[in-house]
């Protein structure tokens, strides 16, 4: 297994497989990453069709050789307990994307099961796994999913919190300061970070209200995601605005002089300095 690579990842956008216009508007769009999704943005009857057109989408670009739009492309399958998913997991593979998005993770073991997979079927190494952290069950195993980003046998490198799922099956009220869904966010935020891998925030639904959105990014960045998932490109701008941008590595490092200056400041420039490097080569 190969060293887990610092990436930006401030602006995550989910785009439907099913959604052709979307998927060829990519290359023109400065998010950090995108999530191609076969699982919840696209119907039933239509999952077929969308992992056709998500091949035809990889097939396309690797022939013509474009490397425009965003630095990360991540596959979102269908949960392997459904009836898609074990389908879906072989077709993400064969796309050689950057990542595979796995929803509704809830144990140590339905991560390892893919990985098992990908393993089974010689996938290269710098294949990551993602994991969707959106049922009661996967927070109270946050630390044990976590603490895989520890295993260097494992693919995990980033959680993703899934909060429409998470309010769908608490019941807690959604309130534009997301006061109940905090606690269990910053304890997702907690495990992320024991287990050395990122943790993206999770969609905000009302994409046309900027300024809102652009304050819940803020808060996100405050509560230390790494970056925010996005379902539209007008939220992109301000995504990438909030989170760890690679110009305040540089000021970090200059601002330090007169202040006390520890080891841990000069870590956390270099992992944004990392980031800053990997954004440049995006
Ligand atoms: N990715 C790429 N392009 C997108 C996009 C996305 N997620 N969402 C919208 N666009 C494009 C539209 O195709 C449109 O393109 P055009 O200018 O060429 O016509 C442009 O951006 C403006 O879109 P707009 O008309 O404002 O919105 P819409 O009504 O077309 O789409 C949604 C609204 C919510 C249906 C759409 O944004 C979407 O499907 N988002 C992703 C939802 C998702 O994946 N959910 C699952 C995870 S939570
Ligand atoms: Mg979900």
């Amino acid at each position: 297994m190969i060293e887990r690579p610092y990436r930006p990842r401030r602006s995550v956008l989910y785009v439907p497989a099913s959604n052709a216009k979307a998927l060829a508007k990519l290359p023109g769009l400065a998010c950090d990453a995108a999530i191609i999704d076969l699982e919840d943005a696209v119907a039933p009857d239509a999952k077929f069709a969308a992992r056709e057109a998500l091949q035809a989408f990889f097939a396309e670009r690797r022939a013509s050789g474009s490397t425009g739009g965003p630095g990360e492309l991540i596959i979102r399958v269908n949960a392997l307990s459904s009836e898609w998913g074990h389908e879906d997991l072989l077709a993400a593979r064969a796309c050689h994307p950057d990542g595979i998005l796995l929803p509704k993770v809830e144990t140590p073991r339905d991560i390892l099961e893919a990985n098992d997979t990908m393993d089974d079927e010689d996938a290269h190494p710098a294949l990551w796994l993602w994991a969707m952290i959106e049922t009661p069950k996967a927070l109270l195993n946050i630390g044990a999913i976590a603490e895989l980003g520890r295993d260097p046998g494992a693919r995990l490198a980033c959680l993703v919190a899934g909060t429409n799922d998470l309010v769908k099956e608490t019941g807690v009220r959604m309130t534009q300061d997301r006061r109940f869904l905090t606690p269990w966010l910053m304890h997702m935020v907690l495990a992320a970070k024991a287990g050395g891998i990122d943790v993206l925030d999770g969609v905000a639904n009302n994409f046309r209200d900027l300024e809102v959105f652009s304050r819940e990014c803020e808060e996100g960045a405050g509560m230390g995601f790494d970056g925010k998932t996005l379902i539209h490109p007008d939220q992109i701008a301000p995504a990438n605005a909030a989170f760890a941008a690679p110009e305040n590595a540089a000021k970090g490092v200059l601002t330090i002089d007169g202040r006390m200056t520890e080891r841990l400041h000069l870590a956390q420039a270099e992992r944004l300095l990392a980031k800053a490097g990997n954004l440049g080569d995006a």
